[in-house]
């Protein structure tokens, strides 16, 4: 018998990821979907296949739901995944795990609490490029990491989310909170985290809204350009930039500087991942283009928090990971 799970929130990253990987899981018998706009519920649930939750409480009280993805936006992580984990579920919760570190620190409270599994979807981690070049830097195949630099960018939120307006919530600082940082940035932090096997420490930044305008005209709540300088417990230091505004191809590039050479990722669309090396050879991997908002393939992510669940294992993003970038995130824009 597979297991049911539960998804809170049916807006674009339920259809493009979590419920076609869900439904793609063979030990994933039943979808149960809830969104406080039940149409939107509805429509999923028609496509994926499934049902729908009337209130958010019959996902919490039924049983035979093993697991719930929140994927509500980024105001209501902090009430739902900590709700559903007190109730008994394991959680697959959206970056960031929450608009800021008090209440972020209150879901992995309740996670302690529940001794159940706590999951953040930084899936970036997860692509191959990301995994291949994880392993060239732990065997030290290049030698030691000395500096990195890391772009993520694309033309806006506003073409993207369920509401394809300057009214989107993400431009609204109660809701998003910290802009094209916790958008984009987040996942690029938690990247080099990953990836060097360290924690930036230490951060300048700027940050602004540049371009664009909320459904009044007015310049957005939040920023929609960061650039930043970097340094981290192990004493790397790197550049940064996160952009809403980057209105031509998205930048979802990474360059990591070595001893013995540097790793390009994601700067050429054919292979994936570049190695120079310092005596002139250069290695060239044909892998798999990352997912964008065009293109959805499957993130991996969602098999991975289910195996964690059936084999009883620590997910591959835990909350504590979560929060250690959530904590830069808050250096980033000052707060
Ligand atoms: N991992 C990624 O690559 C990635 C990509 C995009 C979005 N996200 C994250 O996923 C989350 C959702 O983003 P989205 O793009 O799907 O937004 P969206 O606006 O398209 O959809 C959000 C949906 O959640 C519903 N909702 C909001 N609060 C709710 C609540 N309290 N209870 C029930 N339903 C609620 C809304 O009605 C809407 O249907 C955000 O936290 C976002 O940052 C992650």
């Amino acid at each position: 018998m597979g297991m049911k799970v539960g998804i809170i929130g049916c807006g674009s990253i339920t259809k493009h990821r979590h419920a076609p990987e869900y439904a793609a899981n063979p030990n994933v018998d039943e979808i149960i979907f809830f969104d406080r706009n039940p149409e939107r519920a509805k429509e999923l649930a028609l496509e994926f296949g499934g049902r729908v939750a009337e209130t958010v409480e019959e996902l919490y009280e039924d049983p035979e739901i093993v697991a719930i993805s929140d994927c509500s936006s980024n105001e209501a992580h902090h009430i739902n995944s900590t709700n559903a984990l007190l109730n008994g579920k394991h959680v697959l919760c959206e970056k960031p795990l929450a608009i800021n570190v008090e209440c972020a620190e209150k879901i992995l409270e309740a996670q302690k609490k529940s001794g159940k599994k706590l999951m953040v979807d930084h899936n970036q981690r997860f692509t191959k490029a990301h995994q291949k070049a994880k392993d060239i830097i732990e065997n030290k195949e290049l030698g030691e990491v000395l500096t990195f630099k890391t772009s993520f960018g694309h033309e806006g939120p506003e073409s993207w989310g369920v509401d394809k307006t300057n009214g989107t919530w993400f431009f609204k600082k109660g809701r998003s909170h910290s802009g094209v940082a916790g958008d984009l940035g987040i996942h690029k932090i938690d990247l080099i985290h990953f990836l060097l096997d360290d924690e930036i420490e230490e951060v300048r930044a700027f940050h602004g809204a540049l371009d664009k305008l909320d459904e009044n005209g007015e310049p957005i709540e939040v920023c929609d350009n960061v650039v930043c300088a970097l340094k981290t417990k192990k004493g790397r230091l790197g550049t940064a930039s996160f952009s809403w505004t980057y209105y031509g191809a998205e930048d979802n590039s990474t360059t990591i500087y070595c001893q013995k050479g540097i790793i390009k990722i994601y700067h050429d669309p054919k292979d994936q991942l570049i190695i120079e090396m310092r005596d002139g050879t250069v290695v060239r991997y044909d892998l798999e283009p990352i997912q964008t908002n065009d293109n959805q393939t499957n993130s991996g992510v969602i098999d991975s928090f289910i195996d964690s669940i059936i084999h009883d294992k620590e997910p591959m993003v835990t909350g504590e990971q979560a929060l250690a970038t959530l904590k830069v995130i808050e250096k980033i824009i000052g707060e």
